[in-house]
């Protein structure tokens, strides 16, 4: 059943809602995750996020290949800022050895203090090769890559986990299985977006999934992942599933601050941070500041800020100018002069500035390689064909 209006959290009164989240020897007190956000949880964001909340932050996915070819788009995603631990890299691939080598190369360059693996991509590249959401259902493959990580990244103590969604479709679910797989190839912790590929971002995530992998997988922590908007949405995901932690993404695009929301929350506190248009101005200003630090160029820093306009604007009365304006922003110095033009002294507006954001959409049906789903097992003509649906995803 997909869970529409979640069991009411239990009120936490004073102290931690839950136990610190431990994966492998990673304490993290506040037990949130930002999830990783190809194109917006790099360095800067991250930092962001860092500065206004306690959790693990997760950087951009990266292909195992782009980290072996040692492309520099690669090293600018698996860059991190010299404070921020631990370093969390996600890493995609689909050919065992591959990923053994760019997980070995993580730890023995010291690049990383954790490697997250992710298998939950469902756009149709990937998908139509064997790649993304619909791999766990080559079981041998699934299991394959993870062991081929743990065993690379083991020797240096670097926990890896998996990420994954609840299978193809809901006529071809994975993830008990690969949830049980992963605990028995010794991955620190699970996280399952509680979607399948078909289901894309589309509808609403299906929390009682999450705890059908809670009950199953009993020797790790699992993480909840999907449609946490605000800080009582996390106490409510905990208190539906029991699961161990949560994982952000979309929630927090253009609300780096949510962070202390939800470190409040989970210290069993109702304080929540509800900004004037002014302050939310600061944050963009700040955002951008960083995004030019971490591309080291401006117009490229500002193109990448446009996106995150509407998504921090969202809610605030800002005309469709002024809005179209800050949507094609091009320098520091235009981005303070459209701030500027706002009205800054405008009060938070409640919950038009809240719910969802970001990335929706329709189920769509997932392309998949022709009989892929013939087999559980991997064949030849598969594994040839495989390495482009890694060729295609841009991930460094
Ligand atoms: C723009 C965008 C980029 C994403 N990139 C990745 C990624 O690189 N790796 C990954 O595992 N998931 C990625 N996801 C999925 C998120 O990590 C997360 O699982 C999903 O958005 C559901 O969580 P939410 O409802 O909190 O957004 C991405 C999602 C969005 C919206």
């Amino acid at each position: 059943m997909t869970t529409t209006t979640p069991a009411a959290p239990a009120r936490p009164g004073a102290g931690a809602v839950l136990p610190p989240l431990r994966i492998g020897p990673i304490t993290v007190d506040t037990p949130v995750v930002l999830a990783p956000m190809a194109g917006v949880t790099n360095a800067a964001f991250r930092r962001l996020c860092r500065e206004s909340g306690a959790g693990l932050y997760v950087a951009e996915m990266v292909t195992s290949r782009a980290l072996v070819e040692r492309s520099p788009e690669s090293f600018r995603i698996i860059s991190f800022e010299p404070d921020e631990v631990p370093r969390s890299v996600q890493v995609y691939g689909v050919d065992p050895a591959t990923v053994a080598a760019a997980v070995r190369m993580l730890v023995e360059e010291d690049l990383a203090d954790h490697v997250d693996l992710n298998f939950g991509c469902p756009v149709p590249k990937v998908t139509r090769r064997g790649g993304g959401a619909v791999l766990p259902w080559k079981r041998d493959l699934f299991s394959a890559i993870v062991r081929a990580a743990v065993d690379a990244a083991s020797p240096a103590g670097v926990p890896v986990t998996v990420k994954m969604r609840k299978g193809i479709d809901e006529d071809h679910l994975t993830y008990v299985e690969a949830g049980l797989t992963a605990q028995d190839a010794g991955v620190a912790a699970v996280s399952l977006h509680g979607r399948t590929a078909a289901d894309y971002y589309s509808g609403t995530a299906d929390w009682d999934a999450i705890a059908t992998l809670k009950a199953a997988v009993t020797d790790i922590p699992v993480l909840g992942n999907g449609d946490i908007w605000s800080a009582e949405d996390a106490l409510a995901m905990v208190a539906h599933t029991s699961c161990d932690g949560v994982v952000v993404g979309r929630g927090c695009q253009g609300r780096p601050w949510l962070f202390a929301d939800l470190a409040a929350a989970f210290a069993g506190s109702d304080e929540r941070i509800r900004p004037r248009l002014g302050e939310v101005a600061h944050v963009v200003r700040r955002h951008a500041e960083l995004m030019v630090e971490h591309f080291g160029d401006e117009g490229k820093a500002l193109r990448e800020m446009r996106k995150h306009m509407a998504w921090y604007l969202k809610g605030y009365v800002v005309g469709g100018e002024a809005r179209a304006g800050l949507g094609l922003v091009t320098s520091m110095a235009d981005l303070d002069d459209k701030l500027a033009a706002l009205d800054l002294d405008q009060p938070y507006p409640g919950e038009a500035a809240e719910g969802q954001r970001g990335r929706a959409g329709s189920p769509k049906r997932p392309i998949l390689p022709y009989g892929w789903l013939d087999s559980r097992e991997l064949s030849e003509h598969f594994r040839r064909d495989l390495h482009e649906a890694e060729l295609s995803v841009s991930g460094g």
